[in-house]
């Protein structure tokens, strides 16, 4: 060993989440539309999962064109332009690409000065990795503006016959900018608690690999996703709220202290049983973008802070707690300030 320190940069920082933007599809389809197919009722829908209608993107509305949107609306929220953006992370299971990443495209297309761009695939967790990783980057130096994308067109990926997935899984996308905080009494994102569960591996998954659906005795279609509801529902349902509670401990703060509760929109009883379990005041205000929006994994939190921005259910400033779980089954959640 010669003595040499390699230079490292130790100035503490904190992040915070600086804008928010979503994109919804155009096109909404009602329980109506597709209960037939699945020998269910609107009744059942509502009364099961919360959803009364849907967002199924057109072929326009391509992962990248609407996370594109998603981050143009988040760098305006944010007073960011393109140039200052050092990194473009995009949290996907349905860019139907292995290469190259939306990522690499969509920090092309929205003019970043050759910014550094990758996926992650972490499911309806995916937007709170994502934002776990800016923070850290931006905590550490190594960039300054992060772009973090949520984005699914869940719709190419669903058997439309398929009882247990086709009312559910929905398309958008959502955005959030991260930067760095003006010191560390400032900081808007808290630790991250994340995991994975991997013995529930097969609980969400895609049925096929890309082999088996191109080449299969039944000849080539789409791979589809399948789902085994009740258990994940039991997961969800009891797991997760003890992995939020930890995500307050983590930041130090308690369920008194929080302004919005925003979990990953996978069934409105699923958010209801987790806020009876984390006993929230009734002043806090829960998302429930699920209602006309459906499940769009990645794309939900993000989606459903912006529309709580809009009608005026969350303010900028407010605490929130954020918490994401799905296939892997993989788990993460942080508190945040909304920006
Ligand atoms: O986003 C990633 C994570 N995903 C989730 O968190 C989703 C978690 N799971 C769920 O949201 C729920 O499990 C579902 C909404 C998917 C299903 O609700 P459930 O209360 O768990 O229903 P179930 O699967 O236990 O089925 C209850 C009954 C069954 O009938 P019997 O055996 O009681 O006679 C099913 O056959 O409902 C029947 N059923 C349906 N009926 C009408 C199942 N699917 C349908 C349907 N329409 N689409």
């Amino acid at each position: 060993m010669n003595g040499v320190t390699i230079q490292v940069d130790r100035e503490p920082r904190a992040s915070r989440v600086l804008g928010i933007g979503g994109y919804r599809p155009s096109r909404s389809v009602t329980n109506a539309e597709i209960v037939d197919r699945i020998d269910s009722s609107d009744e059942w829908i509502r009364t099961r999962s919360g959803i009364e209608s849907r967002r199924w993107a057109n072929d326009e509305e391509t992962v990248v064109a609407m996370s594109l949107a998603a981050a143009r609306k988040a760098l305006a929220d944010a007073g960011v332009q393109p140039e200052q953006v050092d990194c473009v992370i995009v949290s996907t299971v349905t860019h139907l690409f292995q290469t190259p990443s939306a990522a690499a495209e969509i920090a092309h297309k929205l003019g970043t000065n050759r910014a550094a761009a990758f996926d992650v695939s972490a499911a309806c967790a995916g937007f709170c990795y994502g934002l776990s990783l800016a923070s850290d980057m931006v905590r550490a130096g190594t960039a300054r503006h992060v772009v973090v994308i949520g984005v699914e067109r869940l719709s190419d990926l669903t058997d439309k016959t398929d009882r247990s997935t086709a009312f559910l899984f929905a398309d958008g996308a959502g955005a959030a900018v991260v930067g760095p905080a003006a010191d560390l009494g400032e900081a808007g994102i808290g630790p991250v608690v994340w995991g994975s569960d991997g013995e529930h591996l097969d609980l969400i998954r895609q049925k096929e690999d890309w082999r088996d659906a191109l080449f299969g005795e039944a000849g080539p279609s789409m791979p589809h996703l399948v789902m085994e509801g009740n258990p994940v529902f039991r997961w969800a349902s009891y797991e997760m709220a003890k992995v939020a509670q930890e995500a307050l401990t983590a930041a130090g703060v308690t369920v008194e202290d929080l302004d919005v509760f925003v979990p990953h929109q996978a069934n409105m009883r699923i958010t209801d049983a987790m806020s009876r379990q984390l006993k929230l005041p009734e002043r806090v205000a829960v998302a429930r973008d699920i209602a006309t929006q459906g499940n769009t994994s990645a794309a939900s939190i993000p989606l459903a802070i912006e529309r709580m921005l809009e009608t005026g259910e969350a303010q900028s400033g407010d605490l929130a707690l954020i918490i994401g779980f799905g296939a892997g089954l993989v788990y993460a959640g942080q508190v945040i300030r909304i920006p």
